[in-house]
Parts: C-alpha cells; sequence; structure tokens
C-alpha cells in the first residue's frame, strides 16, 4: 500500500508505525491535533528516517476541517486510527470529552473515508475492552464484558461501529487489541512523552530513575499473585508497530469485511519483576513503596497471541527487558536535551 493516513501519528504509538511505514517507503500522511503530543516528534521521524512525512494539524472532531483535508489529500490505500484520548482516570471525570473525541471522532473519521472510497481501516483498540478475564491467556473469542471506564466503553463501541459499517458498507477492518506497549525505538529519538505526569507504569518507573519523582508507589502486592503485584502484558512499541505493517498486508489481500487480534506478547510480568527487571538491565535503583491497590485495575491480564501468529504471521521479537532498556534510552536522551 502506497499511501497511508495515520491519524494521531505525532503520538506514542503513531509515532513508531509512522517511522516504520516510511522505512518501507510508503507515503504518509499524518493527522494531528497536537492533544497529546508535540510537532517536535516530526524531527525525530526524520532524524531517523531522514524523511519528513506530510503532517496537517487537524482534529478528528471538527467535520468541516477534515472534509477538507479528505477534498485536499482525496482517497488513501489505507488508514491507521490512532487519534483517541487513552486516560482511563480521565475518562471517568470527563466521559463527555471521551465520547467526543474516541466516538464521535471515529464516526467523523468513518464518513470522510466512506466518501473518499478509502478502504482498509486499522482501529487501535485494546485490551480493556475484555473487563475481567474468565481465563487466562485471553483470546479473541472471550466475551467482552461491561466496560470499567468510560475510556474502555469507547474502544468497546469503536469496535462495534467498525463491524457494522464493515458489514453495511465494505470498509475492510481490523481492530487490533493492545496489551501494554512500552519501550521506544532504539535510536533514543522517539519514545513515549506523556504531557502530564504519567498514569503508566513504565513511564513512571523512568521518570521516577531520573529523579523527577521522590518514589513509585505499587499499586497493591496483596493480589492472588506470585509475588502479590499485578501481572500485565508488556509488549515492545517496535514489536507493535510492526502488528500494524502486517495487518496492513494482510488487509489489502484479505476477503474478512472486520477481524479483531489480540496484539500481546502471550507473558504475564509482574509490577515488581518489572522493576527489578529495569533495576538490572539499566543498573539504576528505582526508589518505591508499596501502596494501596488502585481501583478499577485487575489482577492478571495477558494474552493469547495465537491468532495474530497464524494470520498475520507476526510474532514478537523483543522482550520486556529490551524494552525497558530501550525506554531508559529515550527517556534519558529525551531529558539531555531539555
Ligand atoms: P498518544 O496520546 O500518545 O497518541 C494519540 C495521538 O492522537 C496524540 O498525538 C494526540 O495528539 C492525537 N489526537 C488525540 N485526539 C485527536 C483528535 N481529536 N484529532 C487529531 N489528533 C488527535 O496515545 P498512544 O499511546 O500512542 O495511543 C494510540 C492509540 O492506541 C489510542 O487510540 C489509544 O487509545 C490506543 N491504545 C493505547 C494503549 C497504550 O497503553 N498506550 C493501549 C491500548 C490502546
Ligand atoms: C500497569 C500495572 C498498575 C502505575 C492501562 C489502561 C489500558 C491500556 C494500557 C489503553 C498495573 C501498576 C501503575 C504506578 C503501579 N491503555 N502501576 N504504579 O492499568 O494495565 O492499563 O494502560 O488502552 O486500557 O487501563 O496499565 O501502565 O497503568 O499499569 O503499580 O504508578 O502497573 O496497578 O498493575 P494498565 P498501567
Amino acid at each position: 500500500m502506497s499511501k497511508i493516513l495515520v491519524t494521531g501519528g505525532l503520538g506514542y504509538i503513531g509515532s513508531h508505525v509512522v517511522v516504520e511505514l516510511i522505512e518501507r517507503g510508503t507515503e504518509v500522511i499524518i493527522i494531528d491535533d497536537l492533544s497529546n503530543s508535540y510537532e517536535s516528534v516530526l524531527g525525530g521521524i526524520v532524524g531517523i528516517t531522514g524523511k519528513r512525512p506530510t503532517w496537517e494539524k487537524v482534529d478528528i472532531k471538527d467535520k468541516a476541517k477534515l472534509a477538507a483535508f479528505f477534498d485536499t489529500y482525496g482517497s488513501f490505500d489505507g488508514v491507521i486510527h490512532f487519534a483517541a484520548s487513552k486516560s482511563v482516570g480521565e475518562s471517568v471525570a470527563d466521559p463527555m470529552m471521551y465520547y467526543q473525541n474516541n466516538v464521535v471522532g471515529l464516526l467523523n473519521l468513518v464518513e470522510e473515508c466512506l466518501k473518499s472510497k478509502t478502504n482498509n481501516f486499522i482501529f487501535s483498540s485494546s485490551c480493556t475492552v475484555y473487563g475481567e478475564p474468565n481465563s487466562l491467556p485471553i483470546c479473541e473469542k472471550e466475551p467482552l464484558k461491561p466496560a470499567t471506564s468510560p475510556y474502555g466503553a469507547t474502544k468497546q463501541m469503536g469496535e462495534e461501529i467498525l463491524k457494522d459499517m464493515a458489514k453495511a458498507k465494505g470498509l475492510k477492518t481490523i481492530s487490533l487489541r493492545y496489551f501494554n506497549p512500552v519501550g521506544a525505538h532504539s535510536s533514543g529519538l522517539i519514545g513515549e512523552l506523556p504531557l502530564d505526569t504519567p498514569q503508566n507504569l513504565v513511564p513512571f518507573v523512568t521518570q521516577t530513575a531520573a529523579g523527577v519523582h521522590e518514589k513509585l508507589t505499587v499499586f497493591g502486592n496483596d493480589y492472588d499473585t506470585p509475588d502479590g503485584s499485578c501481572i500485565r502484558d508488556y509488549i515492545h512499541v517496535q514489536d507493535l508497530a510492526d502488528a500494524h505493517i502486517v495487518a496492513l498486508q494482510y488487509l489489502s489481500k484479505s476477503d474478512e469485511e472486520y477481524e479483531v487480534f489480540n496484539i500481546g506478547t502471550g507473558q504475564g510480568s509482574s509490577v515488581l519483576e518489572l522493576i527489578h527487571s529495569f533495576e538490572e538491565v539499566t543498573g539504576v535503583k528505582v526508589p518505591y513503596e508499596i501502596g494501596d491497590r488502585r481501583e478499577g485495575d485487575l489482577p492478571n491480564i495477558y494474552a493469547n497471541p495465537e491468532k495474530a501468529i497464524q494470520k498475520l504471521n507476526w510474532k514478537t521479537k523483543l522482550d520486556m527487558k529490551q524494552a525497558l532498556k530501550d525506554a531508559w534510552r529515550w527517556e534519558t536522551s529525551y531529558r539531555n536535551k531539555k
């Protein structure tokens, strides 16, 4: 596929996918409103690839501006849709913002895709759509439970909307259910860049190791897990980026209207394991204390990635230790530039 629209392409995951697309000779057009990213990410992309992708500052909630954008650029060979708000806590405090951005924004985008005859849609979904798993590792057939946050609800709704549009209008779609993306590009030129205090574990770990925070709080060590802390499936963002490339290739050849894939490693790691792995691979101590459980946290969830392995011919190449090394390289190189 030669011309791909990437919404949210200046964000954490989007920027890594943009790099992979450019490195494969794809023409990439990014729309991003910078609501959770910086224009300077473009510099990182240029530093890695030697090419500057086209970027338009468009808010997908702005119907008129989005339509004007499609009038200018015409049809695309595919769309990868990252643009969304992603903080679970913020979605509980401000559900309207989440439904507007993640659901209305998606509807606007789908409308323009249909009008411009743009097919092949990849949607950033999340393991959060599952809720509390009945069995582990969790596979795509597992029925979805009611969402535990407005953010989770927007991802469930997004999947439903796209399934219906695929069926009714032939918009071929893949929803990728990401588990916990971590790490950064090996160059240290792009990575996760939270605008505020990070809510996610790994950026909090790297910032604490860098001295930004006095200590990290481990949210609970009394869960029914081997060391008492919660277990997640931490996937390197580069492996996640590769999954988008193979999903695009697969979409262009597949006859399926709509499919869902888990994108995870299949390995669960606890919070304490992750902290100790970080200390081992970087040689830097992470001061931490054990705190209360965080409301809404699941004790244990990790993926069964077998469907993606079989059908997309994708598998992870990098482990959690590599992701933590890369996250630390990004944290230190970013801080040195400030
Ligand atoms: P991110 O916030 O770093 O990137 C999202 C990008 O979209 C940002 O650059 C932001 O400025 C942009 N954006 C947001 N709303 C927009 C709008 N209305 N119009 C135009 N641009 C807009 O987040 P990320 O971690 O890269 O996540 C990308 C996608 O993956 C999101 O849809 C998120 O819900 C999903 N996801 C993320 C994770 C995770 O842990 N990072 C896990 C599962 C799913
Ligand atoms: C991981 C583990 C925390 C911070 C969230 C969203 C999910 C998906 C990924 C988008 C948990 C523990 C964390 C800290 C800690 N995003 N932790 N101290 O909660 O698995 O998933 O991000 O779709 O939808 O819910 O990720 O990185 O916040 O937490 O002990 O300061 O680290 O309790 O067990 P989570 P996380």
